[in-house]
């Protein structure tokens, strides 16, 4: 019987940063310890989601590999059977569903994607590639019959698209695809209360970003402990002086807290009430910088141990694998739609 799927990707278009292992890759990995043998867990990297704004394409390759590695020593066990690592440009039927569905998709409900306003703002030259990365990512998600994907918050948005477009050709064609579940449900799976968005250290009303230009705001998994350190401890916060979670009107500190929440596994209720009576922030930004400090420390050392040739066995036999399982949603596809008999 086949089994529920577990599925995400992070785009290998530069470092990752601290808010993509919190928002996407601790919470697939929890599930994966969670449910290991109940479901097929899918974690890849989708590399042509990668060019969408420019990058440089010298690093592109490397970059991607860069991120199984990532994986693996973020803890994700590739001795399992039911887990699987790809690249999405090594399995075409993600391409090709991508060109079927867009001709089942509407401009209007692109348009209205939030991550595509905010990168085609003020810019030049936008890509249809980035207008139309929704739709690769609804492929994504489809071809597997996903149920679950863990992500960040900025992703949700895509994530109910996928869903609609689903429910869209499954009304017309017959049940083509599992339904992702929606939103509410797919945070009480992960047991959160609302998907994570960690945000920028400098400029806290916007979140944590890879494309951000400075990376100042931005603690990236290559950091050495000493420079996130100083990073957390040059942090934007507010003169209110006293430690209080409120994301709205004091987004600096609320972000400190969520980071040291999630990096101790302790709930924020009980982290606030340690600096009960305090009137500053020094505290509370020294425990969250020793808290990110020791995270990378452990992190780059698991990553230093990698071995590539046991990541380099797994990726191709998971995409033998996963060349079979896509082609085949595809091959139905094509069939209801009449492109075969
Ligand atoms: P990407 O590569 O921009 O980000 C990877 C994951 O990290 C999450 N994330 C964050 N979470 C919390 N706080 C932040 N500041 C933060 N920044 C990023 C993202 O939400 C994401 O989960 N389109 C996706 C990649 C993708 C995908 C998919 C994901 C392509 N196909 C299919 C799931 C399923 C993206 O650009 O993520």
């Amino acid at each position: 019987m086949k089994k529920p799927v577990i599925l995400t990707g992070l785009r290998s278009n530069n470092d990752l940063h601290i808010g993509n292992y919190l928002g996407a890759l601790m919470p697939l990995i929890n599930m994966q310890v969670q449910h290991a043998k109940d479901y097929d867990i899918h974690l890849f990297v989708p590399d042509l989601h990668s060019f969408t704004t420019p990058i440089d394409h010298s690093k592109l390759y490397e970059q991607t590999i860069n991120n199984l590695r990532i994986y693996a020593a973020a803890g994700l066990d590739l001795d399992s059977p039911n887990t699987h690592i790809y690249r999405q440009s090594y399995v075409s039927a993600h391409s090709e569903l991508t060109v079927i569905l867009n001709c089942f998709s509407h401009m209007g409900e692109l348009s209205r994607m939030t991550q595509y306003k905010e990168k085609a703002e003020n810019k030049p030259n936008i890509s249809v590639g980035l207008f139309d990365y929704p739709i690769l990512m609804a492929s994504d998600i489809l071809l597997y019959d996903a149920q679950y994907v863990p992500v960040g918050a900025d992703q949700s948005q895509h994530i109910e698209l996928a869903r609609d477009i689903a429910i869209r050709m499954n009304n017309k064609f017959g049940d083509l695809f599992t339904l992702p579940e929606p939103e509410a449900k797919q945070a009480e799976f992960m047991s959160q209360t609302e998907r994570m968005r960690i945000r920028d250290l400098i400029t806290p009303e916007k979140k944590m970003s890879k494309s951000d230009e400075t990376g100042k705001g931005v603690i990236f998994l290559t950091d050495t402990p000493e420079a996130a350190a100083k990073k957390i401890m040059g942090a934007t916060t507010d003169s209110f002086g006293e430690v209080h979670y409120d994301k709205k009107e004091r987004p600096g500190i609320s972000n400190l807290l969520d980071i040291l929440a999630a990096l101790t596994d302790t709930d924020i209720k009980e982290i606030v009430s340690r600096y009960a009576g305090q009137t500053q922030y020094g505290e509370l930004k020294k425990d969250v910088a020793e808290a990110v400090s020791s995270f990378l420390t452990d992190f780059q050392f698991k990553l230093s141990q990698i071995d590539d040739a046991v990541i380099i066995k797994k990726l191709e036999a998971s995409e033998i694998q996963m060349n079979k399982v896509a082609n085949s949603k595809l091959l139905s596809v094509q069939k209801a739609l009449g492109l075969r008999l």
